[in-house]
């Protein structure tokens, strides 16, 4: 019961006490009692508000969640916007606390989570949302939305989230002037990359920038797919890649040999913080998600001068691919406001104000291109030509349970480096959490 309601109660309660009191006493004053007065509640404001949750709070994030809040405002200019964002890349932080309130029962209106299995391994399966198949209708998303993204926000005919973006995981950032000054060209394959870091680290110059452990993760996935091709990255997560295999172990071999370039503080480092070794020339190399381009893009940095960008190596002609969407919780304390914001996030306007801001390309199809800049404009014709495959460190190809058992293994091998150890590891977590069951 809220606070106005309880109020409304006491006094109601007050006003028959007294009035039993006085028909008890059989006085006339009886009669005469205080009406309740209408005005003794005050108007309810309750609803005129929405909290949305998720984990963009700077270095280009926050920015274009403020772009898509904006348009919000001006659509609905009664509601307060309640940005409960908590800061951390990838969500590390921002999952445990919702973790927290789910398991309360306190759920934020709406969370950002990634279409694939984080959303159908976790939150559907714990009947967390609510299917939003009537604003597709209504909306008309069916239409303008990719093929590719229906299935992996549904369930039995339910669809379950709004997507908001297309964002890259396989892409190479690099710091042309320091790549020139070393003589070194963009590679293209695993083998041009590690020579590549020999070269810089032979003239003193850290060869690639790295962060915390989630971006670790982020680096494996795209060596993995480089090692092994699209069709057996993919079999990792249908089953039909052995994970004890000999591919595997060399994939995590290269995986090793890359691990050797980095920088011996990594694990201390933002993801911002390892991109920005890039932009400043301390490193030639990060692997990170188009993120990084937001983040550039607010440092007021010029693509194709300040940085430049390619597939990793060995993983041309593929777009490791997540994308970042929307849900209606189960309960959501203001539901109709809720719904609103979902509707700014699948419209045409919220998509066009986030994306270019938030280095991501619209996930419905009809975005204006003259809106993004010359790499958004690239991830557009690669996402449209490219064979797709989903990132694991970003939701898509393994719920939470399987990629964090993945995470535990990482952690330890990160310190030993054992390559057998690891791969036993990852055999047992598909066994445990994945399709090897
Ligand atoms: C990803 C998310 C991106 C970006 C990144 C770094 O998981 O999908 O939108 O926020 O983390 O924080």
């Amino acid at each position: 019961m809220s606070f106005k309601k309880t109020i409304w109660a006491v006094v109601s309660l007050l006003i028959l006490f007294s009035l039993v009191l006085s028909a008890c006493q059989g006085g006339e004053e009886a009669t005469t009692a205080p009406e309740p007065e209408e005005t003794a509640v005050p108007e309810q404001p309750a609803g005129q508000q929405v909290e949305v949750f998720s984990w963009w709070t700077g270095g280009g994030e926050a920015a274009g969640l403020d772009a898509m809040i904006k348009v919000f405002k001006e659509q609905n200019p009664d509601v307060e916007f309640i940005n409960s964002a908590v800061a951390g890349g990838a969500g590390t932080n921002a999952r445990a606390v919702l973790a927290t309130r789910l398991s309360q029962n306190q759920p934020p209106d709406s969370w950002q989570g990634h279409a694939g299995q984080e959303l159908i391994g976790t939150y559907v399966k714990d009947q967390k949302i609510e299917p939003l198949n009537f604003l597709y209708e209504q909306e008309g998303w069916l239409d303008v939305m990719p093929d590719t993204l229906i299935p992996l926000i549904s369930q039995d005919g339910n669809i379950y989230s709004v997507p908001v973006n297309i964002h890259r995981a396989n892409v190479l950032w690099t710091n042309p002037a320091v790549l020139e000054a070393n003589g070194v060209a963009v590679p293209t394959t695993l083998d041009e990359w590690i020579a590549a870091m020999d070269t810089l680290q032979a003239a003193g110059v850290q060869p690639l920038a790295m962060g915390e452990q989630w971006t670790a993760m982020h680096l494996m996935e795209t060596v993995f797919l480089a090692s092994l091709g699209p069709d057996a990255y993919n079999g990792l997560w249908s089953g039909s890649t052995d994970w004890g295999s000999p591919e595997v172990k060399a994939a995590i071999e290269n995986y090793v040999k890359v691990l050797g370039y980095v920088n011996s503080d990594a694990a201390s480092l933002s993801w911002q913080d390892a991109a920005q070794l890039v932009i400043d020339g301390k490193a030639a190399f990060n692997v990170m998600g188009d993120w990084a381009q937001g983040f550039f893009q607010e440092l007021g940095k010029e693509p194709n001068t300040d940085y430049g960008w390619a597939p990793v190596p060995g993983t041309g002609g593929v777009f490791q691919f997540l994308s970042d969407s929307f849900v209606l919780a189960v309960g959501a304390p203001h539901r109709d406001e809720a719904i609103a914001w979902l509707k700014v996030a699948g419209s045409k306007a919220g998509q066009d104000a986030f994306n270019p801001v938030k280095g991501s390309i619209p996930a419905r199809s009809d975005g204006d291109r003259n809106l993004y800049n010359v790499y958004l404009q690239s991830a557009m014709d690669d996402w449209a030509n490219n064979t797709v495959v989903g990132s694991l460190a970003h939701g898509v190809v393994a719920n939470d349970s399987w990629k964090s058992e993945i995470d535990t293994a990482l952690g330890l091998f990160l310190a030993d480096k054992n390559v057998d150890t690891f791969q036993s590891a990852l055999v047992a977590a598909c066994q445990n959490s994945g399709p090897c069951q």
